[in-house]
């Protein structure tokens, strides 16, 4: 059983996005999705993430068709299953880095991973505020807080877009290690080849 299975997914806005995407993604599998800038690309992450109904086609998330889920249904799957990283963080400022991370484990019962902390290297910065962290920093935070989840499937919208490239391969290493340990998958958003080039599956959005 596939984890996620997209099916005929089309989407316009003000113009047709994309049309009739299909693929599924088995444990410990990955897709990249390229394209230019507006190809739809974050919208694609939208759909498959259950924050936007398509204008046609299903997504099933764990067997399920997610848009015939009520909104109650959906969060629950959103907040245990799901781990959604963006480009821009959404970390509290005003708290620590360790408490950023507390607050998701009092919503899922999980516990900190100190491992975790170490590989991202943000183990001795944990008591600092997050306004006095590099936007580097900020943003390992904000992966190892979706990571202590322990979602299956994990969505990144050019997740490394702000990270000099070392940091940027480590962190992925981190993610790619992440669902072959858990048996997850991989939703990955990039504009870096080198990077969607280490995905099983691969799809550009061109032109429609
Ligand atoms: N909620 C929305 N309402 C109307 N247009 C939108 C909305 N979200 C995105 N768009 C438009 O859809 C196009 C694709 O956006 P997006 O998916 O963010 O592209 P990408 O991530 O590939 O840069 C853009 O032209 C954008 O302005
Ligand atoms: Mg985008």
């Amino acid at each position: 059983m596939p984890l996620i299975e997209a099916v005929n997914i089309s989407h316009s806005f003000d113009y047709p996005l994309f049309k009739d995407i299909n693929f599924s993604l088995h444990e410990s599998e990955s897709i990249s999705i390229t394209g230019v800038s507006g190809s739809g690309k974050s919208t694609l992450m939208h759909i498959c993430s259950t924050m936007l109904k398509p204008n046609s086609g299903v997504v099933k998330l764990f067997n399920q068709d997610i848009y015939s889920l009520n909104q109650k249904e959906l969060i629950k799957i959103r907040r245990e299953k799901l781990g959604i990283i963006f480009q821009a963080h959404y970390l509290f400022r005003g708290l620590s880095a360790y408490e950023n991370l507390e607050l998701s484990t009092i919503l899922t019962k999980n516990s900190i991973d100190d491992d975790l902390l170490e590989r991202f290297k943000i183990k001795k910065v944990m008591s600092q505020k997050i306004g006095e962290l590099s936007g580097g920093q900020q943003q390992r935070v904000s992966i190892a807080r979706v990571l202590t989840k322990k979602p299956k499937i994990i969505f990144a919208d050019e997740p490394t877009g702000n990270l000099d490239e070392e940091t940027a391969n480590e962190v992925m290493d981190i993610l790619f290690d992440y669902i072959k340990e858990v048996q997850g998958v991989l939703f990955l958003v990039t504009h870096e080849k080198s990077l969607a080039q280490r995905c099983k599956y691969h799809r550009d959005l061109k032109e429609v």
